[in-house]
């Protein structure tokens, strides 16, 4: 069979797929297949993966994540207490790591062997240099990511005092300011071809809704995850959703209903959804997570627990990342929920954000050995 070479570089992980053909076998590079993106008959708005042999084209792959949000860098110093005004103190220690939700949840979805995009800007700085050496240590695609000059890279100093306190202060630089009034045509051509699009709340509500729009117009589901800025959601927003993704307490911000107990979460959703959001993937910290579908009954799922915890940072980032990826390889909404519960139960593991989330290997090794 002649298969001409595919013009992309990337994403060699993919399994090899044996062609077997009388006694010959031949391997062919998943790269090279042709995947088409089908409406998926128990919703229509999911698509499902499907792929067939096409050497009349060139292959283009699956539809990727595209994950569009910040990049920052989270500065650490660990203090005995904060210093008075007009003070100088030192810290016991101190680093600086890559981070951001958009960030976290493109350096998942590249962990996990998914190909993954990420749409974002730095500074013309050292931050911006640290931020782009992680996303490409994670696998990222980054020619949606753009330098700016007129802003520093988003940073955060977040300073552990001890006693456990933390006092945090953002800087949102690039991820706030110098965003185009409208995306670039190559921006809006990624989005419109994307499988799914993750978005945060730490850019402009206005790029948010700029992306929304733009996906739905293609039929491309858009995941929101409610963490980032704490101010209302713009309707406009709200209205290009597919699935909202908020914790326990950011249900409760947005809904203003409290959300200690399951049925309380379930009079919240009910809020959303006369916000318009028809569905809901709450994140429930060590009480699992649940995925709530207007019409439908909730799914549940439990943590999967962790031998011991170390650092919850990034959890939720890893959680919404890693349903994604489950969601657009065409999984149930049942398996996508497990596949996060695993990846996010891995994440908790070891400590920080980038460094903590899993490989694909890893993830799926947890599901077996619970079978
Ligand atoms: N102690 C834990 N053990 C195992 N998994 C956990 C633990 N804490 C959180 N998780 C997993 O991480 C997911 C996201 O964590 P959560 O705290 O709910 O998000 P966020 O970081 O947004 O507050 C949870 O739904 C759960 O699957
Ligand atoms: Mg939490």
């Amino acid at each position: 069979m002649a298969v001409s070479r595919p013009s992309l570089d990337y994403w060699p992980i993919l399994p090899e797929i044996c062609i077997r053909a009388s006694t010959k076998s031949i391997k062919i590079p998943s790269s090279y297949l042709q995947f088409t993106n089908l409406q998926n008959p128990s919703n229509s708005r999911y698509p499902i993966l499907r792929f067939s042999l096409d050497s009349s084209k060139t292959p283009t792959g699956p539809p990727p994540l595209v994950v569009v949000g910040s990049a920052n860098a989270d500065i650490y110093v660990e203090i005995d207490r904060l210093p008075e005004v007009g003070e100088t103190i030192s810290a016991r220690n101190g680093q600086t790591l890559a981070g951001g939700k958009g960030a976290n949840q493109a350096c998942c979805g590249g962990k996990l062997e998914y190909p993954t995009y990420f749409l974002g800007q730095v500074g013309e700085d050292a931050h911006g240099k640290l931020i782009t050496a992680a996303l490409e240590e994670g696998g990222v695609r980054l020619d949606h990511l753009t330098t700016v000059a007129a802003a520093p890279t988003g940073h955060a100093v977040v300073m552990l005092q001890s006693g456990g306190q933390n006092s945090i202060i953002i800087v949102g630089g690039a991820n706030m300011n110098c965003w185009p009034v409208a995306l670039s045509d190559s921006d809006l051509e990624i989005i419109r071809t994307a499988g799914i699009v993750l978005l945060q709340r730490e850019i402009p509500d206005s790029v948010n809704i700029q992306v929304a729009k733009a996906a739905r117009s293609a039929g491309v589901p858009v995941i929101l995850d409610a963490g980032g800025v704490d101010a209302p959601i713009p309707q406009e927003l709200l209205d290009h959703v597919d699935i909202f993704s908020p914790n326990e307490s950011e249900l409760s911000r947005l809904t203003g209903c409290p959300t200690e107990s399951f049925e309380q979460i379930g009079q919240a959703v009910e809020k959303c959804y006369k916000m318009g959001i028809e569905q809901v993937l709450v994140k429930l910290g060590a009480k699992g997570s649940a995925l709530f579908t207007q019409g439908e009954e909730p799914i549940r799922q439990p943590i999967i627990s962790a031998a011991k915890v170390i650092d919850t940072t990034g959890a939720g980032d890893t959680f919404t990342a890693s349903f994604a990826v489950a969601l657009v390889e065409g999984k149930s909404k049942k398996e996508s929920l497990k596949f996060a519960a695993a990846a996010a139960s891995l994440c908790v593991q070891v400590k920080g954000a980038i460094p903590s989330m899993p490989d694909r290997e890893s993830v799926l090794n947890l599901l077996h050995s619970r079978d």
